[in-house]
């Protein structure tokens, strides 16, 4: 099972408490650290992340700044845990706006976490779901393609190897939209908003989704439990 999150909500958590925004996203990161230990001990094959989206360029400095400096430091401590709990780590996105210290500290963590068995995490870093399909059909250079080898073309345009769609996508922070995350990936996804925001959600709240989801009659445009459609089946 894939699930995805869009990890909203860390900027109006800091702001309740009167702390500047870069707290809120401190507090994020522990948030990460309890929903991957959580995501372990589930029934959950791909968990990819949304941590920086090529729109969040826009915001002051200091606040990217603070965002991909927080990054190198969660890929730098949370290795060795990574291993213990046999978590594959891949990092999905652009990598050459990032600065060369950060894509060296990406590509370290990805190679010592490569064997992996028990959880895929992808952590979305420079990501925009439309920047994505565009590029992967660069990669076609205008040859037909079959669905599976697009999904390919997809999974290389951001450094992934894998393209599976997903079936769970959960966002926290009360918005309700995808703010450009896993367009295509998404296609069959059950949504479930939750309102809270990022630094408060906790296992109770990751187990309360997935219950969700385990109510959804998921039809994929038959009548019931129907197998997906060959866009989003996984070979
Ligand atoms: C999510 O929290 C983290 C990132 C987008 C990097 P926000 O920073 O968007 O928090 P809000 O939405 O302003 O509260
Ligand atoms: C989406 O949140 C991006 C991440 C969580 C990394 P935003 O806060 O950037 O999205 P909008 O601006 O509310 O759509
Ligand atoms: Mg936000």
């Amino acid at each position: 099972m894939h699930v995805a999150i869009i990890m909203d909500g860390n900027g109006r958590w800091a702001e309740r408490r009167g702390l500047p925004r870069s707290a809120g996203h401190r507090a994020g990161a522990r948030a990460v650290r309890r929903i991957v230990e959580a995501a372990t001990r589930a029934p959950v094959d791909v968990l990819t992340l949304y941590a920086f989206s090529s729109d969040n360029w826009s915001r002051p400095p200091q606040e990217v700044a603070s965002l991909l400096r927080l990054l190198k430091r969660y890929l730098v401590s949370e290795t060795a845990r990574c291993l213990e709990n046999g978590v594959r780590l891949n990092v999905i996105g652009r990598r050459d706006r990032l600065s060369p210290d950060l894509v060296r500290t990406i590509e370290q963590t990805e190679l010592l976490t490569r064997g992996g068995q028990n959880l895929q995490l992808r952590l979305a870093v420079d990501y925009s779901a439309r920047a994505a399909i565009a590029h992967a059909a660069v990669l076609t250079r205008g040859a037909p393609c079959s669905p599976q080898e697009f999904e390919r073309k997809l999974a290389e345009a951001v450094h992934s190897d894998v393209g599976v769609p997903v079936d769970l996508l959960i966002r926290t922070g009360g918005e309700r939209r995808l703010s450009d995350f896993l367009l295509w990936e998404c296609a069959y996804a059950e949504l479930v908003f939750v309102d809270s925001f990022w630094p408060d959600f906790d296992e109770t709240g990751f187990d309360a989704a997935l219950r969700e989801f385990a109510r959804r009659d998921r039809r994929f445009g038959g009548l019931s439990r129907a197998l997906p459609p060959s866009y989003s089946r996984a070979e």
